[in-house]
């Protein structure tokens, strides 16, 4: 297919996912509206249970049975996929589309070789022959530092460690060549090293091989090293975003200046000086939250916060969910 460079690869609009629970109806992902270009990297922040992983599952089609996804526009390359069949979508999922799970055996299978989970995508979509597509496990597996490739082909997942695992995971990912990878942080069970040298080669690839990348992570230190554009969300919504310099250099959401008082960011925090704290805790997100949904542990909290609370700035630039701050300047 070919595309419009001034085209987003990916481009979502007023995204909503709800989850039907025993408790009532869970407002998961509230009207997130984000894009993101070729040869960029857009990280997607914000604390536990705000709603990073069903945004993405969402994109990619892949949400659990009890979740309900509305979009008004979800398109990949230009080709609006909100209404298309589960046929297509899983023919641009795994081609055009790759995702990198939280937990890399969400993604593997441990009763088959990973040499035939590696292959399986790209005989299907490609019509590749077996040592074609050995050959193409074999190049991904170097390129994201496993030694040894060929060896690998026939071990099962157990037999890996969970850094060899994720790296794996990528190889994946990569196989049929995606131009839109969505990257779930990895497992928090990896040791700091090893997660550090992970996010580091999917920044080299996604660099090399310039696609667009979205992804989640925690640590506002990584999206400092990492993006060039950053997603803040909070209870299901995106309340700020924009480029990275700008937004933590004068952030205009205060949960945005919250996270940053709270995690060490390079350049902006002494070793050892003590981190803040982010008071109170993230709202239910049963039932309607008509106004800011970080009004109870906002330092700056007003009546008309319990209002409404419109979209400032311009999509493709600066925007923020907050009244303390109007177009253009200080309200
Ligand atoms: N299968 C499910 N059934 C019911 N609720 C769910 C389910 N999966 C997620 N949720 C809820 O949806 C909301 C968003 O979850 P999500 O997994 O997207 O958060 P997250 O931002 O990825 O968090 P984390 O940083 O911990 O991975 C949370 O309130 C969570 O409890
Ligand atoms: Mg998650």
């Amino acid at each position: 297919m070919t595309m419009n460079h001034a085209e987003p690869v990916l481009d979502v609009q007023g995204l909503k996912v709800d989850i039907a629970t025993p408790r009532g109806t869970l407002h998961a992902v509230r009207d997130v509206s984000f894009q993101v270009r070729r040869g960029e990297t857009l990280c997607l922040v914000g604390e536990s249970g705000c709603g990073k992983s069903m945004t993405s599952l969402a994109v990619m089609g892949l949400l659990p049975k009890a979740a309900r996804r509305s979009t008004s526009r979800l398109a990949v390359l230009g080709e609006d996929i909100s209404r298309a069949r589960a046929r297509r979508v899983n023919a641009l999922r795994g081609n055009k589309m790759a995702m990198i799970f939280q937990e890399p055996m969400t993604a593997l299978n441990p009763a088959y070789p990973i040499g035939d989970q590696l292959t399986e995508h790209y005989i299907h979509h490609r019509g590749a022959s077996r040592p074609q597509a050995r050959d193409r496990a074999v190049e991904l597996l170097e390129k994201v530092g496993i030694a040894s490739a060929g060896q690998r082909l026939s071990q099962y997942p157990h037999q890996l460690s969970g850094g060899l695992r994720q790296r794996v995971m990528i190889a994946m990912a990569l196989m049929c060549g995606p131009e839109l990878l969505i990257a779930d942080e990895p497992s928090t069970a990896l040791d700091v090293t090893i997660q550090a040298q992970i996010l580091r080669l999917l920044a080299e690839l996604q660099a090399e091989l310039g696609i667009a990348m979205v992804l989640i992570t925690h640590d506002l230190g990584v999206v400092a090293r990492i993006a060039r554009r950053v997603a803040v969300m909070y209870a299901g919504q995106i309340v700020e975003q924009g480029p990275v310099a700008e937004l933590f250099a004068a952030p205009r959401h205060p949960y945005t200046q919250g996270l940053l008082d709270c995690i060490p960011v390079p350049g902006r925090n002494r070793p050892g000086e003590p981190l803040g704290t982010i008071a109170g805790v993230v709202p239910a997100l049963y039932g309607d939250l008509p106004g800011c949904a970080f009004y109870q542990r906002c330092p700056h909290a007003q009546p008309r916060c319990r209002a409404p609370i419109a979209l400032r700035g311009g999509a493709g630039a600066r925007q923020w969910r907050c009244v303390l701050h109007a177009e253009g300047g200080r309200a």
